[in-house]
Parts: C-alpha cells; structure tokens; sequence
C-alpha cells in the first residue's frame, strides 16, 4: 500500500516528462497491472446522485477518451469515480491520425488532441465489456462511447448496430455526435438530420431501455440548442453530456502548441462548457439528464456545473495532468463547497435548482 502511494507519487512528475501519448500508455499500463486504483475510500452519502434509474456513489465520472478500448475499466472505477465511460469504439479498428496528435499545453491547463477515434473496434470492445459483466459489480455506472469509421461509415446503421450489441452490456450508452476529428461527424448534430439518426438509434436499444446520452461540441451556435434539445427528447433520448472538446480557440490562448489543429480541452474550456450547460439546461427544463464536462478542476467547478444544471460531471484532461489524487482533493473540496453554499449533499444542490 505504502508503496503503492509512493509509486503514484511518483508516476505523475515522471510521465509528465515522456511524450504525452507515450506517458497515457503508461498510465493504462499501470492500471492494468494494478500499480494504482486502491487509494479510493467509501463515499458519504451526501455525495450520492440519483439520475437516469442509477445510483452513483458521487457525481464525479470518468469522461470518454481516456480508456478507447474499455481495457482498464475495473481499475478506473476502484480510482473512486462515480461513473467510468469506456471508447469512444467505432464499428471497425482504425489506426487515427498520424503522431503526434497530442499535445500539452501546461500553462493553460489543457490539452489538444486530434487522436482520431484511434481504438480496436467493436468486436473487442464488446468482449472487454463482456467480461466485465460476468465478473463482479463496478461500484459505479459504466458507459460506452460510440462513434463512426472515418471510412465508409453510414450513421443509421453504425449507431443502431453497436446500441443493440452493447446495450445489455453497459448501464448507459453516449452517441457521440461531437469529436471534432472525424470528418462530417458534427454535421449529424444539425436537426435535419439529428431526428431521423436518434429515431433509428433510440429504437435499436428495445426493451432493455439502457439510457442514452448524446454528446455536444461547444462549438455549437446557442441558436441551434432550443432544436437539438427538442429532437433528442422527440426521440426519447435520456440525456445530453455537454460538452467535448473545442475548435475554436479562446483569445489570450499560448504556448508552444497553441497553434496545434484538434480538439481543445480542460481549463480555456470552462466558460463556455457552463454557460452551454446552463442554456441547455433552461431549454430542456428538467426533461433530460445532464453531464455537464468540460475544463473541472476544482470542486468549486463541480458546484458551478450542478448549478448550472448537471446531475453529474466528467473530467479528462484535470485527471491527466493530475493523476489518481485528483479523485479525493475534488471530493474534499466538493464537500467544503457544499458546506459553504449551506448545502449538506449534492442532491440538496441538484434539488436547489428545481
Ligand atoms: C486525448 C483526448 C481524447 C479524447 N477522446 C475522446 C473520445 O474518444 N470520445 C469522446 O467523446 N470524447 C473524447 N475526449 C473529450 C473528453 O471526453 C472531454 O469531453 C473533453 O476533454 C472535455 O473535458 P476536460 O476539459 O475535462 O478534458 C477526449 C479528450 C482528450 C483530451
């Protein structure tokens, strides 16, 4: 145990210093091998959610992207997140974009990536999640990230084929309609064209009802919200995760890769993944669950996101940088922010609000 801590320590000034792809290889390799995940205590009942028919021990989930191939989902969750989310997996494997297509930005405390849905493809994600199922329970939620083949890929039928494959897998499904590094991807979030897609999707889960989650770009006009919102309760979609990773870039933004093409995420993300959130949020009026993402790192962010309107929250890039700490500073500094706000748990702060 002791040791373990010290290699936990220890591993994050080390992976900072490798390249970033290489270090996150890393990480999953500890994981896998058990060098980290024991650190997590139970949590008290005032960080408890309820939302979508499940229980989550704390709002505080894993976002998709860090485990593409659902291959560390059981040390993930042990970490003491409340909710682990495993792809984004296409139908096929395919390679991603050409190295490097990660970068640090550490003065601004964010990240671009242009990865490019690089993962193993369905079918081995699909038997990952299988066993996962046989073996015993997660302790928290688990969801699977789905998106399309950069080649070839036709949206009705890749989304509808991998829902009715992972449905009875996982306890919710996200319909990711918003990595900026697959080409025409974020088009499908029009609503021409979102209503018949989500329709087709919606219909492929059948009578096991696992909740669905469409997941936004902030790069999204406020003036297509109120319609997106709309459509996806048209459908029966359960929830919307706001938001994924931005092209555009904020003003003042620096440092060497600044100007690297892809997706930005954690800190220059805040101010528009809340506000984003708390339009959606006035648009759906309660009918949906939100997850609001997006620059968190703090658990003053975390209140200010259940405010503006999530049931629950995700980190990337905060954990990236880091590390397994992350999970109890956030905890601590949630229940401090709570307690400061006069509120004794999270649900009091979701309750709050309606
Ligand atoms: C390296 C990297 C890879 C990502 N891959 C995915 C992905 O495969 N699918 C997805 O929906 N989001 C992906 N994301 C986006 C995150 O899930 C999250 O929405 C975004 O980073 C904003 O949260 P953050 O500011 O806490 O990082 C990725 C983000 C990063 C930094």
């Amino acid at each position: 145990m002791m040791l373990q801590t010290a290699a936990m320590r220890l591993s994050q000034p080390v992976l900072r210093r490798l390249p970033p792809e290489r270090a996150h290889d890393l990480a999953l390799a500890a994981l896998s091998l058990g060098l980290a995940g024991r650190g997590a205590t139970a949590d008290d009942a005032g960080l408890g959610v309820r939302a979508m028919g499940l229980a989550f021990a704390n709002p505080i989930g894993l976002a998709a992207g860090f485990d593409k191939d659902a291959r560390v989902m059981r040390p993930l969750a042990r970490l003491g997140f409340g909710l682990v989310e495993a792809g984004t997996v296409t139908p096929r494997p395919q390679p991603g974009n050409p190295r490097p297509r990660l970068f640090r930005l550490p003065a601004a405390g964010a990240v671009i990536n242009r990865m490019g849905f690089n993962n193993q493809g369905l079918d081995v994600f699909e038997a990952r999640l299988s066993g996962l199922r046989g073996g015993p329970s997660l302790g928290a939620p688990l969801g699977a990230n789905l998106g399309i083949n950069k080649e070839g890929a036709d949206p009705e039928a890749d989304y509808a084929h991998a829902v009715r494959r992972l449905a009875p897998l996982v306890d919710y499904l996200v319909i990711n309609l918003s990595s900026p590094n697959t080409p025409g991807l974020r088009d499908l979030q029009r609503v021409e064209r979102l209503g018949g897609l989500l329709h087709a999707i919606v219909a492929a889960r059948g009578a096991l009802r696992t909740p669905l989650l469409v997941k936004l770009a902030p790069d999204l006009e406020d003036a297509a919200l109120s319609g997106i919102v709309e459509t996806a309760v048209a459908a029966g979609i359960d929830g919307l995760i706001v938001s994924n990773t931005l092209l555009a870039r904020p003003p003042g933004l620096t440092g060497r890769h600044a100007g690297e093409a892809g997706g930005l995420s954690g800190r220059p993300l805040r101010a528009r993944a809340t506000a984003m959130l708390a339009e959606v949020s006035r648009l759906s009026a309660g009918r949906l669950t939100l997850i609001g993402c997006g620059g968190i790192e703090s658990g003053a962010d975390i209140l200010q996101r259940l405010r503006a309107g999530a049931d629950l929250v995700q980190v990337y890039t905060s954990f990236a940088y880091e590390g397994p700490g992350l999970l109890r500073r956030l905890k601590r500094e949630l229940r401090q922010a709570l307690a400061d706000a006069g509120l004794d748990s999270v649900e009091a702060a979701r309750q709050s609000l309606r």
